[in-house]
């Protein structure tokens, strides 16, 4: 089947940023949202992004003003009828996309292809609720869209291999690195990302470290941006959403940090409402206010703070997926560094699985006991470990570890 135009259900972060990438690849696309304002709000902000490649001169003005074309604003379900394939990219709420899909299933014909962008939902799930549940499946992309070259293929248990190569066809088309990951809770990179983002609201709850200390101690090690910044960008909103989530899925090994609930009902969701963790790149007196009341309410300070607590939650959670088959050792990394900048080499080689790997699987070990016993059994190491270790598997000073050199 040919794709020619795209139909894209919320005109975020999310849902504008996959408009303009695929506006700019040269594909039609119809955008939709509740409010002529919040669809106008959604178009605006490609606009300034392509302006700003414009006085780069990435982009010539009349490339911009033909993207722009492509473009059709919408507050109107039927207006996306037609489209060949549909992106939904609203909230995080399982009835509110079922219900938007069951409409779609209605209006489109047989052969439209439907597609999630849920970071944590279940594809299998709202698959079960239309009609054509073997042409639905998971495209799930990064923020900033425009910039970050991952994007997740995930089929659902009903999904057919037609329906996984167009996908896999798409990614490609728009200029995007696909990568196959089996349908769980937060997927592939999420579910690797979730437990390192929260290790940082945790860490900046307890108060032992600030913001910046936190930020910058991640940044040193070669991440683009710190964890809590990325939060930020992200959306305070999506984490309060997102996380018990992912802690109904998994239990204790993910803890919903407080400070989620409290910025968010203190009105600071993050960049697009202009404050969250930070205001203007700074920490305020308010935050700071916040996190003293939750350390007061959960008498926990941490007695130390150390980025290797935020990097190994993520490579313990690397170890899961890598056991659970949701990707390959090669895919997790690689997903890892194009989806969320996780520090690799010039060849782009790089991500959780490798950074033990270089650590010594030894110390991985030992850091993760040492957490376990003092921050918490979230930390408790996958077993897995355990055997690489026992069988002198050590990583790079080895010559094998989850990689072979
Ligand atoms: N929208 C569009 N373009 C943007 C942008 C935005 N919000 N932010 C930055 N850019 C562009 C800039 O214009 C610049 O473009 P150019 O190369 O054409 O000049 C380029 O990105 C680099 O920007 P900067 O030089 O200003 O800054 P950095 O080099 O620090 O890059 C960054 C910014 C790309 C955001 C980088 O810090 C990064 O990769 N951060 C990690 C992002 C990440 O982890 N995302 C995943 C979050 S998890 C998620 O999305 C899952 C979901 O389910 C919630």
């Amino acid at each position: 089947m040919e794709i020619n135009s795209i139909g894209i259900l919320g005109a975020g972060t999310m849902g504008g940023g996959i408009a303009q990438v695929v506006a700019q690849a040269g594909f039609k696309v119809a955008i939709l949202d509740l409010s002529e304002a919040l669809v106008k709000g959604g178009v605006e902000k490609i606009e300034k992004t392509l302006s700003r490649s414009v006085e780069k001169g990435k982009l010539s003005s009349k490339e911009k003003e033909d993207i722009l074309q492509r473009i059709k604003p919408s507050i109107h379900i039927e207006d996306l009828k037609d489209s060949e394939l549909i992106i939904e990219a609203v909230f995080e709420d399982l009835e509110l996309k079922t219900n938007l899909f069951k409409r779609m299933d209605t209006l489109c014909p047989p052969e439209t292809i439907f597609a999630s962008n849920t970071s944590t939902l279940s594809i299998t799930q709202m698959a079960a609720k239309v009609s054509r549940s073997q042409s639905f499946l998971g495209l799930h992309f990064f923020n900033p869209v425009p910039v970050m070259r991952l994007v997740e293929v995930i089929p659902g248990l009903q999904t057919s291999p037609d329906t996984v190569d167009l996908g896999m066809n798409f990614v490609k088309t728009i200029k995007k690195v696909p990568v196959v990951a089996r349908d769980c809770p937060g997927f592939l990179v999420n579910r690797i990302f979730m437990p390192y983002a929260g290790e940082a609201m945790l860490a900046a709850q307890e108060g032992t470290a600030s913001p910046v200390e936190i930020d910058e101690a991640v940044k040193k090690i070669g991440f683009p941006m710190g964890p809590l910044a990325l939060n930020d960008l992200v959306g305070i909103d999506v984490g309060v959403h997102t996380f018990p989530i992912m802690y109904e899925a998994y239990g204790e090994r993910f803890p919903v940090p407080l400070l989620f609930e409290r910025l968010f009902k203190a009105g600071r969701l993050g960049a697009k409402s202009g404050k969250g963790i930070y205001v203007n790149g700074e920490v305020d007196e308010e935050f700071v206010e916040i996190a003293r009341k939750i350390q007061n309410e959960t008498g926990v300070r941490s007695p130390e703070f150390s980025a290797d607590r935020l990097i190994l939650r993520q490579v313990n959670e690397a170890i899961y997926c890598l056991q659970e088959e949701i990707a390959t050792a090669e895919d997790i990394d690689r997903a890892m560094v194009l989806g969320t900048g996780f520090p690799s080499d010039e060849k782009g080689v790089g991500g959780p699985l490798h950074w033990a790997d270089e650590k010594g699987l030894d110390w991985v070990l030992d850091r993760l006991n040492h957490f376990k016993n003092t921050l918490g059994t979230r930390f408790w190491p996958h077993f897995l470990l355990n055997r690489y270790v026992a069988a002198g598997y050590l990583g790079k000073k080895t010559r094998r570890g989850f990689f072979e050199y």
